[in-house]
Protein backbone atom coordinates (compact mmCIF):
# COMPACT_ATOMS: atom_id res chain seq x y z
CA UNK A 1 0.00 0.00 0.00
CA UNK A 2 1.49 3.82 -0.51
CA UNK A 3 -0.39 6.34 0.67
CA UNK A 4 0.90 8.61 -2.32
CA UNK A 5 -1.59 10.59 -4.08
CA UNK A 6 -2.69 10.61 -7.93
CA UNK A 7 -3.43 14.12 -8.07
CA UNK A 8 -4.75 13.59 -11.62
CA UNK A 9 -4.36 10.42 -13.59
CA UNK A 10 -0.75 9.14 -14.08
CA UNK A 11 0.30 12.04 -11.77
CA UNK A 12 1.72 10.87 -8.41
CA UNK A 13 2.35 13.06 -5.77
CA UNK A 14 4.68 12.13 -2.30
CA UNK A 15 2.50 12.64 0.90
CA UNK A 16 2.85 16.06 1.87
CA UNK A 17 4.37 14.71 6.01
CA UNK A 18 5.70 17.47 7.65
CA UNK A 19 9.00 15.56 7.23
CA UNK A 20 8.83 15.78 3.49
CA UNK A 21 7.88 19.94 3.85
CA UNK A 22 10.91 19.95 6.11
CA UNK A 23 12.84 19.25 3.66
CA UNK A 24 11.40 20.80 0.88
CA UNK A 25 12.16 24.25 3.38
CA UNK A 26 15.89 22.77 3.47
CA UNK A 27 16.76 22.95 -0.25
CA UNK A 28 14.47 25.95 -1.19
CA UNK A 29 16.25 28.15 1.24
CA UNK A 30 18.60 30.36 -1.29
CA UNK A 31 20.66 30.41 2.22
CA UNK A 32 21.45 26.70 2.02
CA UNK A 33 24.62 25.81 1.45
CA UNK A 34 25.51 23.38 -1.05
CA UNK A 35 26.15 20.24 1.46
CA UNK A 36 23.30 21.13 2.77
CA UNK A 37 21.68 21.04 -0.67
CA UNK A 38 23.07 17.86 -1.76
CA UNK A 39 22.14 16.19 1.58
CA UNK A 40 18.59 17.25 1.72
CA UNK A 41 18.09 16.82 -1.85
CA UNK A 42 19.66 13.35 -1.19
CA UNK A 43 17.10 12.22 1.19
CA UNK A 44 14.21 13.70 -1.35
CA UNK A 45 15.53 11.88 -4.30
CA UNK A 46 15.39 8.12 -2.04
CA UNK A 47 11.57 8.99 -1.06
CA UNK A 48 10.97 9.19 -5.28
CA UNK A 49 12.85 6.12 -6.10
CA UNK A 50 10.92 4.24 -3.36
CA UNK A 51 7.39 5.53 -4.81
CA UNK A 52 8.66 4.58 -8.37
CA UNK A 53 9.60 1.21 -6.92
CA UNK A 54 5.72 0.94 -5.29
CA UNK A 55 4.38 1.66 -8.37
CA UNK A 56 5.74 -1.75 -10.58
CA UNK A 57 3.94 -4.37 -10.75
CA UNK A 58 4.44 -8.06 -8.50
CA UNK A 59 3.56 -11.19 -8.77
CA UNK A 60 2.24 -13.59 -5.85
CA UNK A 61 5.28 -15.20 -4.55
CA UNK A 62 4.97 -18.31 -1.84
CA UNK A 63 7.88 -17.98 0.75
CA UNK A 64 8.74 -21.08 3.00
CA UNK A 65 10.08 -19.73 6.58
CA UNK A 66 12.07 -20.64 9.16
CA UNK A 67 9.56 -22.56 11.08
CA UNK A 68 7.80 -24.28 8.11
CA UNK A 69 5.68 -21.53 8.39
CA UNK A 70 4.06 -20.12 4.76
CA UNK A 71 3.71 -16.53 4.26
CA UNK A 72 2.44 -15.08 0.87
CA UNK A 73 4.39 -12.37 -0.59
CA UNK A 74 5.01 -10.65 -3.56
CA UNK A 75 8.08 -10.63 -6.05
CA UNK A 76 8.93 -8.04 -8.76
CA UNK A 77 7.76 -8.55 -12.12
CA UNK A 78 10.14 -7.48 -14.59
CA UNK A 79 13.87 -5.34 -15.21
CA UNK A 80 14.69 -1.85 -14.50
CA UNK A 81 16.61 0.36 -15.56
CA UNK A 82 17.31 4.31 -14.85
CA UNK A 83 17.74 6.95 -17.44
CA UNK A 84 19.49 10.28 -16.43
CA UNK A 85 18.73 13.79 -18.12
CA UNK A 86 22.30 15.15 -17.81
CA UNK A 87 23.72 16.93 -15.96
CA UNK A 88 20.99 17.33 -12.95
CA UNK A 89 19.34 14.50 -13.32
CA UNK A 90 22.43 11.95 -12.62
CA UNK A 91 22.04 13.23 -8.98
CA UNK A 92 19.16 10.73 -8.65
CA UNK A 93 21.47 7.64 -9.79
CA UNK A 94 22.63 7.19 -6.69
CA UNK A 95 19.24 7.17 -4.64
CA UNK A 96 18.25 4.47 -7.23
CA UNK A 97 21.60 2.20 -7.04
CA UNK A 98 21.41 2.57 -2.97
CA UNK A 99 17.60 0.49 -3.67
CA UNK A 100 18.77 -1.42 -6.88
CA UNK A 101 21.36 -3.39 -6.59
CA UNK A 102 23.79 -2.86 -10.01
CA UNK A 103 21.07 -1.33 -11.76
CA UNK A 104 21.78 -0.26 -15.42
CA UNK A 105 22.03 3.15 -15.97
CA UNK A 106 21.34 4.57 -19.34
CA UNK A 107 22.66 8.74 -19.94
CA UNK A 108 20.74 11.41 -22.42
CA UNK A 109 22.63 14.84 -22.49
CA UNK A 110 19.76 17.22 -22.75
CA UNK A 111 20.44 21.00 -22.17
CA UNK A 112 18.22 23.53 -22.23
CA UNK A 113 18.38 27.17 -23.94
CA UNK A 114 19.57 29.69 -21.37
CA UNK A 115 18.30 32.61 -23.73
CA UNK A 116 14.80 30.59 -25.34
CA UNK A 117 14.25 27.45 -22.92
CA UNK A 118 14.57 25.28 -25.58
CA UNK A 119 15.91 21.55 -25.27
CA UNK A 120 18.43 20.62 -27.42
CA UNK A 121 19.71 17.20 -27.85
CA UNK A 122 23.64 16.37 -27.70
CA UNK A 123 24.45 12.72 -26.54
CA UNK A 124 22.55 9.33 -25.54
CA UNK A 125 24.01 6.19 -24.21
CA UNK A 126 21.23 3.73 -23.31
CA UNK A 127 21.29 0.07 -22.71
CA UNK A 128 20.93 -2.39 -25.11
CA UNK A 129 18.19 -4.17 -24.10
CA UNK A 130 15.88 -0.83 -22.87
CA UNK A 131 12.76 -2.34 -24.71
CA UNK A 132 12.71 -5.12 -22.56
CA UNK A 133 12.72 -2.81 -19.30
CA UNK A 134 10.66 -0.50 -17.33
CA UNK A 135 12.54 2.87 -17.37
CA UNK A 136 13.17 5.33 -14.26
CA UNK A 137 13.57 8.43 -16.05
CA UNK A 138 15.56 10.80 -14.04
CA UNK A 139 15.39 14.56 -13.53
CA UNK A 140 15.06 16.48 -10.41
CA UNK A 141 12.88 19.66 -12.44
CA UNK A 142 10.03 19.20 -14.49
CA UNK A 143 9.42 23.29 -15.78
CA UNK A 144 8.28 23.98 -19.09
CA UNK A 145 8.57 19.93 -20.09
CA UNK A 146 10.53 20.59 -23.25
CA UNK A 147 13.61 18.29 -21.73
CA UNK A 148 11.67 15.32 -20.13
CA UNK A 149 9.51 15.48 -23.36
CA UNK A 150 12.46 15.27 -25.32
CA UNK A 151 14.20 12.28 -23.80
CA UNK A 152 10.66 10.66 -23.81
CA UNK A 153 11.05 10.73 -27.76
CA UNK A 154 14.68 9.18 -27.34
CA UNK A 155 13.24 6.41 -25.16
CA UNK A 156 10.33 5.87 -27.86
CA UNK A 157 12.26 5.73 -30.47
CA UNK A 158 14.53 3.12 -28.86
CA UNK A 159 11.14 0.80 -28.33
CA UNK A 160 10.43 1.63 -24.79
CA UNK A 161 6.83 1.44 -23.91
CA UNK A 162 4.90 4.26 -22.60
CA UNK A 163 3.38 2.65 -20.07
CA UNK A 164 6.66 1.37 -19.04
CA UNK A 165 8.04 4.71 -18.51
CA UNK A 166 8.10 6.34 -15.10
CA UNK A 167 9.50 9.93 -15.05
CA UNK A 168 11.04 10.84 -11.36
CA UNK A 169 10.98 14.61 -11.01
CA UNK A 170 11.29 16.89 -7.25
CA UNK A 171 9.35 19.83 -8.29
CA UNK A 172 6.87 19.79 -11.41
CA UNK A 173 5.53 23.40 -12.72
CA UNK A 174 1.49 22.93 -13.70
CA UNK A 175 2.50 24.03 -17.40
CA UNK A 176 4.95 21.19 -17.74
CA UNK A 177 2.99 18.93 -16.38
CA UNK A 178 0.35 19.47 -19.00
CA UNK A 179 1.96 19.90 -21.69
CA UNK A 180 4.00 16.73 -20.78
CA UNK A 181 0.58 14.70 -20.10
CA UNK A 182 -1.17 15.95 -23.17
CA UNK A 183 1.98 14.19 -25.38
CA UNK A 184 2.60 11.50 -23.30
CA UNK A 185 -0.49 10.32 -21.18
CA UNK A 186 0.51 7.27 -20.22
CA UNK A 187 3.91 7.96 -18.83
CA UNK A 188 3.52 8.14 -14.98
CA UNK A 189 4.99 11.18 -13.62
CA UNK A 190 6.40 10.52 -9.73
CA UNK A 191 6.91 14.01 -8.42
CA UNK A 192 7.44 15.87 -4.75
CA UNK A 193 5.95 19.07 -5.24
CA UNK A 194 3.96 20.35 -7.71
CA UNK A 195 4.46 24.66 -7.88
CA UNK A 196 2.42 27.47 -8.66
CA UNK A 197 3.43 28.78 -12.47
CA UNK A 198 6.64 29.31 -14.20
CA UNK A 199 8.22 33.19 -14.37
CA UNK A 200 9.32 34.87 -17.26
CA UNK A 201 12.46 33.21 -17.55
CA UNK A 202 10.72 29.78 -17.75
CA UNK A 203 11.92 29.03 -13.81
CA UNK A 204 9.70 27.34 -11.19
CA UNK A 205 8.18 29.28 -8.89
CA UNK A 206 8.33 29.33 -6.14
CA UNK A 207 10.86 26.47 -7.12
CA UNK A 208 14.65 26.49 -5.60
CA UNK A 209 16.93 27.73 -8.67
CA UNK A 210 18.89 26.16 -10.43
CA UNK A 211 18.96 22.69 -9.18
CA UNK A 212 22.06 21.31 -11.07
CA UNK A 213 24.66 24.22 -10.28
CA UNK A 214 22.70 24.18 -6.48
CA UNK A 215 23.52 20.41 -6.39
CA UNK A 216 27.20 20.60 -8.30
CA UNK A 217 28.78 23.58 -8.08
CA UNK A 218 27.53 26.83 -5.15
C1 LIG B 1 17.27 21.79 -16.18
C2 LIG B 1 16.62 20.62 -15.47
C3 LIG B 1 15.81 19.99 -16.57
C4 LIG B 1 15.36 21.17 -17.37
C5 LIG B 1 13.95 21.50 -17.00
O1 LIG B 1 18.38 21.38 -16.87
O2 LIG B 1 17.53 19.74 -14.91
O3 LIG B 1 16.56 19.12 -17.38
O4 LIG B 1 16.23 22.26 -17.04
O5 LIG B 1 13.45 22.50 -17.79
P1 LIG B 1 12.33 22.24 -18.89
O6 LIG B 1 11.27 21.39 -18.29
O7 LIG B 1 11.85 23.62 -19.21
O8 LIG B 1 12.97 21.60 -20.09
P2 LIG B 1 19.42 22.34 -17.62
O9 LIG B 1 19.21 22.23 -19.10
O10 LIG B 1 19.42 23.68 -17.01
O11 LIG B 1 20.77 21.63 -17.40
P3 LIG B 1 21.55 21.12 -16.11
O12 LIG B 1 20.99 19.77 -15.87
O13 LIG B 1 22.95 21.10 -16.56
O14 LIG B 1 21.30 22.07 -14.99
N1 LIG C 1 15.80 24.16 -14.29
C1 LIG C 1 16.04 24.34 -12.98
O1 LIG C 1 17.07 23.89 -12.47
N2 LIG C 1 15.16 25.04 -12.26
C2 LIG C 1 14.03 25.55 -12.78
O2 LIG C 1 13.24 26.19 -12.05
C3 LIG C 1 13.79 25.36 -14.15
C4 LIG C 1 14.70 24.66 -14.89
MG1 LIG D 1 20.58 24.13 -15.15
Amino acid sequence: MSSSQEVHKNVILLPQTNQLIGLYSIIRDQETKRGDFVFYSDRIIRLLVEEGLNQLPVETATINCHGGQVYQGAKFLGKICGVSIVRAGESMEMGLRDCCRSVRIGKILIQRDEETALPKLFYEKLPEDISDRYVFLLDPMLATGGSAMMAVEVLLSRGVQMNRIFFLNLLAAPEGIKAFQEKYPEVKIITGGIDEKLDEDKYIVPGLGDFGDRYYCI
